[in-house]
């Protein structure tokens, strides 16, 4: 039915990871396998497979060979031993959450992560006895001095969402095992993905991603991934995905990952092509007050981005000098640039994070974060960047 192709190069595995054979059809694509349960021969098949002592799918909530397939090839690609897919991102980060900790646990976090994570750990994990210190993750003696005798987990992002401060994986690794090696290093790595970042070859033990994003990369489909140890795997599958969250990804949604993974390569060299050549035109022009992207060198993040990110990404935040009203006339006026929130799309998506992806920090948190009323978060697309500078540059001069 598979077959693994583990040491060959990324654009490889990003086609063949994980394929799928149907003996007697033979077709090159994956056929959609949308079936609810699957038929045992006997009673005897059905007992053995629950009892895990015959592989074989029994239910597509446990398992799915379009489910199965993309799981694996995300951690093929992150170099994981194993991987789980899930209906969303938020999925994922619950699945790892809710299967890792339990009551009176603790976790220290960024303070600056995707808005449902941040709330999900500021006001939802509490009533359930989990509580999370904040903390900037630059810093790293702030992160170990966050650290107490029951923090189980350190969780962040890098590039962070949305002002892609850089975080240095290896060193922050390194620390947090010196203080206590039990605790877990969780990283969401959807704004790098496996192409450009590689978590665990730094030390991490478990990268989350939406899939909503890159890895589909066509805007059509929420998803999510978890890749890390077998152990960690059959957790987060047996206790979080089978009766906690029960994130089930579907088998044709697992079908367009499938395809938008194929080309995942080419469309972050074009995506992150696109993104420098903005970035070095906004930091040109008088009415921007501040660029924030990693591959500039002016920017904060650059030389540790440049030591363990193969391309800088394509996520951009940038400050207008101009009030937020006039902030948002000009991202209402954009023609090309489409204003809705999410990333990682053929589109170039445009949004205002302070009111939008994070709306659900206080004012005194979005402060403390370093996310400004008057930032602009854009994901650049694959159209041509001269056009999204057309478009940049013409509702600019009206700011
Ligand atoms: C960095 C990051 N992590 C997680 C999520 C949540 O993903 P989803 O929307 O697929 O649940 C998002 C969504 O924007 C994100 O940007």
């Amino acid at each position: 039915m598979t077959k693994e192709t583990k040491k060959q190069g990324f654009a490889t595995r990003q086609i063949h990871g994980y394929d799928v054979r149907v003996p007697g059809i033979n077709p090159l694509a994956t056929p959609i396998f949308q079936t609810s349960t699957f038929v045992f021969d006997d009673c005897a098949q059905g007992a053995a497979r629950f009892a895990g002592k015959e592989d074989g799918f029994i239910y597509s909530r446990i398992g799915n060979p379009n489910v199965e397939q993309v799981a694996k090839k995300v951690a093929i690609l992150e170099g994981a031993e194993a991987g789980l897919a899930l209906s969303s991102g938020m999925g994922a980060v619950s699945t790892v959450l809710l299967s890792l900790l339990e009551q009176g646990d603790h976790i220290v976090a960024d303070l600056a992560l995707y808005g449902a994570t941040f709330t999900l750990m500021q006001d939802a994990l509490p009533r359930y006895g989990i509580n999370t210190t904040f903390v900037d993750a630059t810093d790293l003696d702030m992160v170990i001095d966050a650290i107490k005798p029951e923090t189980r987990m350190v969780y962040f992002e890098t590039p962070t969402n949305p002002n892609l401060k850089v975080v240095d994986i290896a060193e922050l690794v390194k620390r947090v095992r010196e203080k206590d090696p039990l605790i877990l290093v969780v990283i969401d790595n959807t704004f790098a993905t496996p192409y450009l970042q590689q978590p665990l070859s730094l030390g991490v033990d478990v990268v989350v991603h939406s899939g909503t994003k890159y890895l589909n990369g066509h805007g059509d489909v929420i998803s999510g991934f978890i890749a890390s140890n077998k152990t960690i795997i059959d957790r987060c599958r047996d206790i979080g995905l089978k009766m906690v969250t029960g994130s089930v990804l579907g088998a044709f949604e697992a079908f367009l990952i499938n395809r938008g993974l194929k080309t995942l390569d080419i469309r972050m060299e074009k995506h992150c092509k696109n993104a420098m050549k903005i970035a070095e035109w906004l930091e040109t022009q008088p009415k921007v007050r501040k660029v924030y992207y990693p591959g500039l060198k002016s920017f904060e993040g650059y030389e540790v981005a440049k030591k363990q990110m193969k391309l800088p990404g394509a996520i951009i935040s940038f400050e207008l000098e101009a009030s937020k009203e006039a902030a948002e006339q000009f991202v209402n006026s954009l023609e090309l640039i489409t204003l809705a929130v999410s990333l990682g799309d053929a589109e170039t998506l445009i949004e205002h994070p302070a009111s939008m992806t994070h709306a659900g920090y206080s004012k005194e948190m979005l402060e403390e974060a370093g996310i400004s009323e008057t930032l602009i978060r854009i994901s650049v697309g694959l159209e041509d960047a001269d056009d999204i500078i057309a478009d940049l540059e013409k509702h600019l001069a009206a700011v």
